[in-house]
């Protein structure tokens, strides 16, 4: 189900494409249904229906067999009205799982154990006790004993003083056969406090017909916690960082502190990394055996070779490119690797130091305060502090390449496209702008002059009144 508002977002932006963990929150749902080895999911959507769909452009729809259908419900007469809006799209066979695109941390284990309550033929229900259970549907049982059968749903506005004392509520998801399902919803109707067709009044046609209903209770708050406003949607970001940072301790990892540890995507990390406090990763992140990784890094797309040290405040996207740093390679503190770098073993690169579209051979330093664009530096290069290479001339990009054990000294220019001889020294503050030969010094810049015994003007006085 994703067809509701969200008011109290107060965005925009459809509810269910708000962000958690770097993923909108219908992805997670969506993903999680993908691993209960599901024929197919069915979206429900409603309010923002085409930005909702669209959202999927770029999920392999059927991949392994899976199909994701969509089906809108318009308007939006309540959770009953959106389920039979799904029916068609449901095989009788089937049993059926109900998610709600705003509940995202629920576990495929979770799911998984009430699909197994329900077995193909009872109404298995996902529930919870809560100490301020205001708001939710009341799972109210024949008697006070915690496992007596089942009656009803009672929603929260139509319950009576005695049923609203009840703490155990219904999460809003459960997993039903598909044929049950379907002649329930026929019979729903809204005469109800809020004029909606109830989901949960099927409960009561389940216990008429003679179908046993189960609540699989759980404790774990966060799996049916949902998202209606910012302050839930942080707080639900915050479970799901520390579920991800126990994942990762859980491995191995040393994270100083998982309360201020972000990731945004997939972490692979072989055996003793280091993670300080405040680093962000995002997309594809790979770091090998004994990486440490500094305090307040933002670490996107990237694959980090073993015993590689990230200093504190560097910046690291490879985007859609990559970006690889090689065994034993140290960055920053404040650098930043723009997509298609690449470092290879040992190689240094200091504070403020930017590199794009660039391989670093082996031992190769950028040390201090230099930009480094569509460059091949070979191995053990140095290139000098406040150097460039001056590789847009204001239509296209070019090349520069950097021989093997060249030294670029401080404050040059490269004008690319341009190529520094292998072994060659380029003195500090020139402008290459052709070709070095191997093993030459170059220097291009204006000589200096000297002028001795130099003497300064002198303020001349101001004439007498
Ligand atoms: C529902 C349950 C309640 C349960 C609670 C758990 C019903 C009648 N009540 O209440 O027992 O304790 O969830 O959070 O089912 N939606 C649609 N179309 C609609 C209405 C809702 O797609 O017409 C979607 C919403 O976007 C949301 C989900 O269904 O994702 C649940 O809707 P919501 O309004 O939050 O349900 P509640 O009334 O809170
Ligand atoms: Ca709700």
């Amino acid at each position: 189900m994703a067809a509701g508002k969200g008011t109290r977002m107060k965005s925009r932006l459809p509810k269910v494409l708000h962000q958690l963990g770097g993923r909108a929150l219908l992805h997670h749902v969506v993903d999680t249904a993908t691993r209960l080895n599901a024929r197919s999911a069915v979206v429900i959507t409603g309010h923002g229906a085409m930005e909702v769909e669209a959202s999927f452009d770029h999920f392999t729809l059927g991949m392994n067999g899976f199909s994701l259908k969509f089906v809108r419900q318009e308007p939006q007469l309540g959770t009953g009205h959106a389920v039979q809006q799904a029916v068609p799209a449901l095989a009788d066979d089937a049993v059926v799982v109900i998610l709600s695109g705003d509940v995202p941390l629920t576990t495929a284990d979770t799911l998984q154990a009430l699909i197994a309550r329900c077995a193909g033929e009872r109404l298995a229900l996902l529930t919870i006790a809560f100490d301020d259970p205001t708001g939710y549907g009341r799972i109210v049982r024949a008697t006070a004993a915690p496992d007596a059968p089942v009656l009803a749903i009672v929603e929260h506005k139509d319950a009576s003083e005695a049923q609203r004392a009840i703490r155990e509520i219904y999460s809003g998801i459960m997993a039903v056969p598909a044929r049950w399902l379907k002649a329930w919803l026929s019979r729903l109707d809204n005469r109800n406090a809020q004029g909606e067709y109830y989901l949960t009044d099927i409960v009561k046609f389940a216990v008429a017909d003679g179908v046993p209903v189960v609540a699989h209770r759980i404790t774990d708050a966060a799996q049916v916690a949902g998202v209606n406003s910012p302050v839930q949607l942080a707080e639900l970001e915050r479970a799901l960082q520390l579920r991800q940072a126990r994942a990762l301790m859980e491995q191995g990892v040393r994270i100083h502190d998982p309360a201020r540890f972000d990731l945004r995507g997939t972490l692979r990390c072989g055996q003793d990394v280091e993670i300080d406090v405040n680093c962000v990763f995002e997309g594809a992140v790979e770091l090998g055996e004994g990486v440490r990784i500094g305090a307040n890094c933002v670490i996107a797309n990237v694959r980090i070779a073993a015993g590689a040290v990230i200093q504190p405040f560097c910046h690291i996207d490879g985007e859609s490119a990559g970006v690889d740093v090689g065994e034993g390679a140290t960055v920053g503190p404040f650098a930043r690797l723009r997509p298609g770098t690449r470092l290879g073993r040992g190689v240094h690169i200091g504070n403020f130091v930017e590199v794009k579209n660039s391989a670093l051979a082996d031992g190769a330093k950028a040390n201090h305060l230099a930009y480094l664009g569509d460059a091949t530096v070979g191995e053990r290069v140095n290139y000098g502090a406040g150097s460039i290479t001056a590789n847009y001339d204001g239509a296209n990009k070019h090349r520069t390449v950097i021989g093997a054990d060249a030294h670029i000294g401080s404050n040059c220019v490269l004008v690319a496209p341009v190529t520094v001889g292998a072994g060659g020294t380029i003195g500090g503050g020139s402008t290459v702008s052709k070709d070095t030969p191997e093993g030459a010094l170059v220097v291009a810049r204006g000589r200096q002059v000297t002028i001795a015994n130099w003497k300064r003007p002198v303020k001349k006085a101001p004439p007498a009144q």
